[in-house]
């Protein structure tokens, strides 16, 4: 990475002063610099530094004008980092990770100021905002929740049915996490799983969310008098990371005597990104006998690159391709083709968010095997959903 220009500041000199609005920051390459803050007309030391350390950074985070003077005591040499290059860092960093650079620096600026003599604690407060306060505190406060959410039982599992579109028979269930907070209320998952995934509150809140969906699959087997029946569960790039993902998924099936045979982890083209070692996880896993789904297939930007390094047995086919099927020839065009190349591969087809009997009868035609969606049953606790299939089972 080219960090810049280089540029030379004789001993004596001053790189810049305190007050002067801030353009770079510096890594030192050679030399000594003195860091000094003025008090009550004098500069006063506080740090000296030698080659390889960075300075002159903070002015450029948080915006304000130079914290402190720079002042060459040798013949200086300093490589020079663009405002641009430093702030795409800061700017692209985890949010956690920005609230934590602009809390630091504001406390440095905060301790500068005391010893200084200078302004009252309020006026530090005012003059130090922190830079990207509001989105790094709620998802900060968010994850905290969760983890004493997961304590005290306030996730809990919804099935929803996947059809046989031909037969309109149920083939099976996919586990949709739900988040139910006395403070925030019902949280969607399309809410709390990106924060979950950014932290590591995602391992333990997948754990918990295979094991529930393990028990229940065996209690929907039992109840229905249907052995054959499917849990598809969602896992996020995220859990597939950790190398002892599939070890640990093993070690719950034989706790729970599920058939992995019956159980399909839904991952998405986020995996891809992550690197080769979550394919070796995966294909581990489906050595232990997992099958995997690839879920919200063609909104990503390498469908057909994912089927070719990872071996699925079923593709998801998106919502956004099936509510515009009847209007739209090109999704009807995609969804045709996608569902051919699939049968040529041996995969299943599933479409999801099917909410009007045409698009169920066009899939159908097209030979799409099976379904999901409003039109067929939406996602409902375990009571519920066994309520409804038993009723149905009686009625057949
Ligand atoms: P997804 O895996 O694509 O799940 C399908 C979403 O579409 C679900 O939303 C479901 O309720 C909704 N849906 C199903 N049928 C219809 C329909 O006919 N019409 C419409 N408009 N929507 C339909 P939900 O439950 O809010 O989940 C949103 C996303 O959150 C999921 O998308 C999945 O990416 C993620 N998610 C949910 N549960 C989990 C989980 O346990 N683990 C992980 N890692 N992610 C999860
Ligand atoms: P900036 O405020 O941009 O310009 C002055 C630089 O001096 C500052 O960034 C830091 O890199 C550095 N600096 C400020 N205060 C201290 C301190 N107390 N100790 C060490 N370095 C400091
Ligand atoms: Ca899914
Ligand atoms: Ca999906």
């Amino acid at each position: 990475m080219s960090l810049g220009n280089s540029v030379t500041f004789l001993a004596g000199s001053y790189i810049f002063r305190e007050g002067d609005k801030g353009n770079c920051a510096y890594i030192l390459e050679k030399g000594k610099v003195l860091i000094t803050i003025s008090k009550e007309g004098e500069n006063v030391p506080v740090a000296i530094l030698t080659s390889g350390e960075l300075f002159g950074e903070m002015a450029i985070i948080d915006g304000l004008p130079r914290s402190a003077s720079a002042f060459a005591l040798e013949d200086c040499e300093l490589a020079v980092i663009s405002e641009s290059l430093l702030s795409e860092r800061v700017s692209t960093a985890e949010p956690i990770v920005q609230l934590l650079i602009s809390l630091l620096i504001k406390r440095l600026r905060s301790v500068n100021m005391k010893f200084k003599g200078d302004g009252s604690l309020e006026d530090r407060n005012q003059v130090i905002k922190p830079i990207m306060g509001d989105l790094a505190r709620k998802h900060l406060k968010m994850e905290s929740d969760m983890v004493r959410g997961l304590a005290r039982k306030e996730f809990f599992l919804v099935y929803q049915g996947i059809f046989d579109l031909k037969t309109r028979d149920l083939v099976g269930f996919e586990a949709l996490a739900r988040w139910q907070n006395p403070l925030r209320g019902l949280v969607s998952p399309a809410e709390f799983i990106d924060v979950a995934e950014q932290t590591s509150v995602i391992i333990p809140l997948g754990d918990w969310i295979l094991e529930q969906g393990f028990k229940d699959l065996l209690i929907l087997q039992k109840e229905l008098g249907r052995t054959d029946l499917s849990m598809s569960i969602n896992v996020s790039a995220r859990q597939l990371n950790d190398p002892d993902f599939s070890r640990r998924i093993q070690e719950l099936q034989g706790r729970v005597q599920v058939n992995p045979k019956n159980v399909k982890l839904e991952v998405t083209e986020r995996v891809f990104q992550e690197g080769q070692h979550i394919l070796e996880t995966i294909k581990k896993t489906a050595e232990h006998g997992f099958s995997f789904a690839m879920d919200d297939f063609g909104t990503g930007y390498s469908s057909l690159t994912s089927l070719f390094n990872m071996k699925v047995n079923t593709i998801k086919v998106d919502r956004s391709f099936v509510s515009t099927l009847i209007k739209d020839s090109r999704s009807k065009a995609i969804v045709h083709a996608v569902v051919a190349m699939a049968l040529e591969l041996g995969i299943d087809v599933v479409a999801e968010g099917i909410e009007h009997e045409d698009e169920a009868v066009l899939l159908a035609a097209l030979g799409c095997q099976l379904g999901q969606g409003y039109l067929f049953a939406k996602p409902k606790s375990l009571d519920d959903v066994l309520l409804q299939f038993s009723l149905n089972k009686q009625v057949a």
